[in-house]
């Protein structure tokens, strides 16, 4: 780092140096570790020029300045100087002292001495500084300086004025994620893009990607082509409330598809992840959500019969594929061979939830499986296809994540467990030493209702406790009931969107924020102190950011429409419901 310290002995000729400045505290969401005011203030013009020491740091620094000037709020351009600039012709290689110190304003470095998602951010007199022990810490470290410059108005040449400060911090997780579900309605790639914006500026690093559903299957694999030839389309898609009586369901009678990703687009998204120092972890659902692969594919199932894409929303007994055929595992393996290739995630999700075991039951192969394997319990059948999965892709040094479910026929000490009914299945799994991603509905389905307004939903329920309010996002409290060894388990939690009511991105964005920004500060911050702070914080740094992207995010809680009390009635179910 000596010579970045150097490197601001430059900066004095710039003029840079300024008189004092206010000491208000900049606010930043997730709450950083330690965050201090320091006195004086740096003038930041609107481009912004960054010196890096290497070429990764300069390739972060670049995916900074291409995520900032990407977006641009309605009534304003990319000329305008309301808006950061930092472009990637001023971005400096790491040359010398002499050819830089005229140039840049921020510097970016590497300090081995500390952890690598470990950042630390100082405003001085003479500039800007970034440094963190990987490149991932000076990602997240210029995701904290965005926040600080848009806290600052800009004067009509676009120069802004920014308090020192001094920032030191570092993730609480490892997991921070959202669930984005594209089986249900399909997102494009610039789409799912956006959402990985939106996670980068919360310091959110998983996308977990929901690729296959009854509704639609939306990922390309060369082997089996009618998965999506035929799974990635259905006749019509249900709207109003879902019901369990097929008469009562109203279909709009519009085809919906061929939707899906082809394997390049799939890379695409991983590689602008990667960028931005999140992983994607693709689902692959077995052996129930699979009536998309089941339409395409028939033999898949129990009695092979062929079956429509589903169209309406539920738990499907029609789309649980039969255990009891080696034909079966052996799509599954090489599904896999294709998934792995485009996904480098040390994680693959293999789903595991809600797999009605009815057709297994009556199934003569099946009941021959579990015969030969000694089981008494279908429940063990879901487990030796999860076991073998996991061999399979353990000889590819990939481990398996699945929903809860799958503790119920016994897993291995390697499976990890995504909680999703409540917490009781990370807590069983916490106790027996699997590592935990918390996700449960009551603090993380963000697709229930934010308001009493049942248009604030994008929930299928109409039922009170799927009323999830922003504040009750920020007090997750994911290490509940357990003691200190078994929270070591938990790895992280994450945000979910199911998209059933959400047909489009307009409303993802709108279900997203600003509950997602509450779970990501508890997935990061360990100083997070009561909510009217962390609402405080919100409308000084991360309402601005969302304005700056252009992302659509719930106004309720910032303009006084969400009282907090809970729904006195069961909300009525409409008629006809579709979110515009
Ligand atoms: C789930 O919500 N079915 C995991
Ligand atoms: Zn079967």
């Amino acid at each position: 780092m000596k010579r970045i310290f150097s490197l601001f002995a430059g900066f004095a000729a710039l003029g840079l140096l300024l008189a004092s400045c206010s000491t208000e505290p900049y606010a930043v969401v997730p709450q950083p570790e330690s965050l201090q005011m320091t006195g004086g203030c740096c003038k930041v013009p609107a481009i912004i020029k960054v010196w890096s020491e290497s070429e990764d740091l300069q390739a972060v620094a670049l995916t900074w300045g291409e995520t900032m000037a990407k977006t641009f709020a309605p009534g304003t351009d990319s000329t305008s100087h309301h808006h950061l600039r930092i472009v990637s012709d001023v971005v400096l290689p790491a040359v010398s002292l002499a050819e830089t110190k005229e140039e840049a304003l921020v510097c970016v470095g590497i300090d081995s001495t500390l952890a690598a998602s470990r950042y630390e951010l100082t405003v001085g007199k003479k500039g800007i500084e970034v440094k963190a022990g990987a490149p991932e810490g000076v990602f997240w470290g210029l995701q904290s300086l965005s926040q600080i410059l848009l806290q600052e108005k800009a004067n009509a040449d676009g120069v802004r004025k920014v308090k020192g400060v001094s920032i030191a911090d570092e993730p609480r997780f490892a997991h921070r994620g959202a669930l984005l579900d594209c089986g249900r309605f399909f997102f494009s790639v610039d789409e799912v893009k956006t959402f990985i914006d939106m996670l980068a500026v919360n310091k959110m690093n998983i996308l977990h990607w929901h690729l296959t559903e009854d509704q639609g299957w939306r990922i390309e694999i060369k082997k089996y082509p009618k998965l999506t030839e035929v799974g990635s389309f259905r006749k019509e898609t249900s709207y109003g409330w879902a019901s369990k009586i097929e008469e009562e369901n109203v279909y709009d009678g519009v085809p919906y598809g061929p939707y899906f990703y082809t394997q390049d687009e799939a890379r695409e998204v991983v590689a602008y992840a990667a960028a931005r120092f999140i992983t994607v972890v693709p689902e692959i659902e077995m052996p129930g959500h699979c009536q998309g692969a089941i339409a395409a594919y028939p033999w898949l199932s129990c009695d092979g019969k062929k079956v429509d894409v589903c169209c309406r929303w539920g738990v499907m007994k029609e789309g649980v594929v039969c255990l009891g055929k080696e034909s079966t595992f052996k799509f599954y393996e090489d599904v896999l061979d294709e998934i792995c290739d485009i996904f480098p995630s040390e994680y693959i999700h293999i789903g595991g939830d809600e797999a009605p075991r009815a057709h297994w039951e009556k199934c003569p192969k099946c009941q021959a499986t579990m015969k030969q394997q000694g089981f008494t319990r279908e429940a063990e059948l879901q487990s030796y296809l999860n076991s073998r999965i996991e061999d399979y892709l353990a000889a590819k040094g990939r481990k398996i994540i699945g929903w809860d479910e799958i503790l119920e026929g016994g897993v291995t000490p390697s499976a990890t467990i995504m909680s999703w009914r409540g917490t009781k299945g990370g807590i069983a799994a916490a106790k027996q030493g699997n590592k935990v991603i918390m996700t449960p509905g009551s603090h993380c389905y963000l697709d229930y209702y934010q308001t009493h307004d049942p248009m604030t939903t994008g929930e299928m329920g109409a039922q009170r406790k799927h009323y999830l309010p922003l504040q009750r996002c920020f007090e997750f409290d994911p290490f509940d009931q357990l003691n200190e060894e078994e929270s070591k388990c938990i790895v992280g939690l994450q945000g979910n969107l199911w998209c059933e009511y959400m047909p489009t991105f307009d409303h993802v964005q709108h279900m997203a924020f600003p509950r997602l920004s509450a779970l990501a500060e508890v997935a990061w911050s360990t100083t997070r102190t009561d909510y009217d702070n962390f609402l405080d914080r919100m409308k000084k740094a991360m309402v601005p950011t969302y304005e700056y992207h252009g992302f659509v995010y719930a106004p309720y809680v910032f303009d006084g429409t969400e009282t907090y009390q809970f729904p006195k009635e069961e909300f009525i179910r409409p008629e006809s419901f579709r979110f515009k």
